[in-house]
């Protein structure tokens, strides 16, 4: 049985006002029946770790650098973001393979050097609207999956996220099929890959203009373990009904 997952990556929204969202979210959820992860910015990310304390959630990284330390201004390494309190790392996210080049080979690697270190890796995956309308959605998904995510992996260490890139912060949301299509197929693949035991085990999230609205109908979704929210993990009010809705 999956653990289901709220996840919510902050992006680059919030200053030090933002923690007090935080401290609403950990305070109405000392203990809960689903895991919660907030990726703050880097640099909320230790003061996040502290304000969450020993509550149900717990926080993470946006990203992290493929070398361990060394000549690399302004990046990160898993251990600075262990070190301040993470558990967990957003690989692959589009932001980051657009804005930054990141391909399938780098966030692999990424993702290796975070399992490593003991870091779960939210492994991002995703088609632009031009793919989906020329019929490649699962092309792209599979490719994706096989090229980012690491050989080992566990339902520890990797979770997958399913966030089409057209529906990041757009409002438009898949059709409930289109999810189902895309989470069975990246089931089947973690299966094929991994063995029935581990396949099933990973988590698969599903991310892009999700908000309470929506919440209920795509956790309803097979396979889909949960959701990567953006604009709508932002505020503790606008993500409690979206864990409500996993719990
Ligand atoms: O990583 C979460 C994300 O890309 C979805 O953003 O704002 O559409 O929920 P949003």
């Amino acid at each position: 049985m999956r653990r289901k997952l709220a996840a919510g990556n902050w992006k680059m929204n919030g200053t030090s006002a933002a923690l007090a969202e935080l401290k609403a979210l950990a305070q109405a959820n000392a203990t809960a029946t689903v895991d919660i992860l907030i990726c703050p910015p880097a640099t909320l990310l230790h003061r996040a770790a502290e304000v969450a304390g020993d509550s149900a959630v717990s926080v993470g990284g946006q990203d992290c650098h493929a070398a361990t330390s060394g000549a690399h201004t302004g990046d990160l390494s898993v251990d600075m973001l262990k070190d301040a309190g993470a558990k967990s790392v957003i690989l692959g996210h589009s932001e980051r393979r657009t804005d930054h080049g990141e391909g399938d080979a780098m966030v692999r690697t990424k993702a290796e050097v975070a399992i490593a270190a003991g870091l779960t890796a939210v492994v991002c995956l995703g088609e632009s609207l031009e793919q989906r309308e020329a019929g490649e959605t699962l092309d792209v998904i599979g490719a994706q999956l096989q090229g980012s995510v690491p050989d080992g992996c566990t339902g520890e260490t990797l979770v997958v996220a399913y966030e089409p890139i057209w529906a990041i912060g757009t409002g438009k949301v898949p059709t409930l099929g289109q999810i189902g299509e895309v989470h069975t197929f990246l089931r089947g693949r973690l299966v094929e890959r991994f063995g029935e035991e581990t396949g099933s085990a990973v988590r698969l999230l599903y991310g892009g203009s999700v908000k309470a609205a929506n919440a209920n109908d795509i956790f309803a979704v097979e396979d889909v373990d949960g959701a990567l929210v953006g604009g709508a993990s932002l505020k503790a009010a606008d993500f409690a009904p979206i864990i409500a809705a996993l719990s």
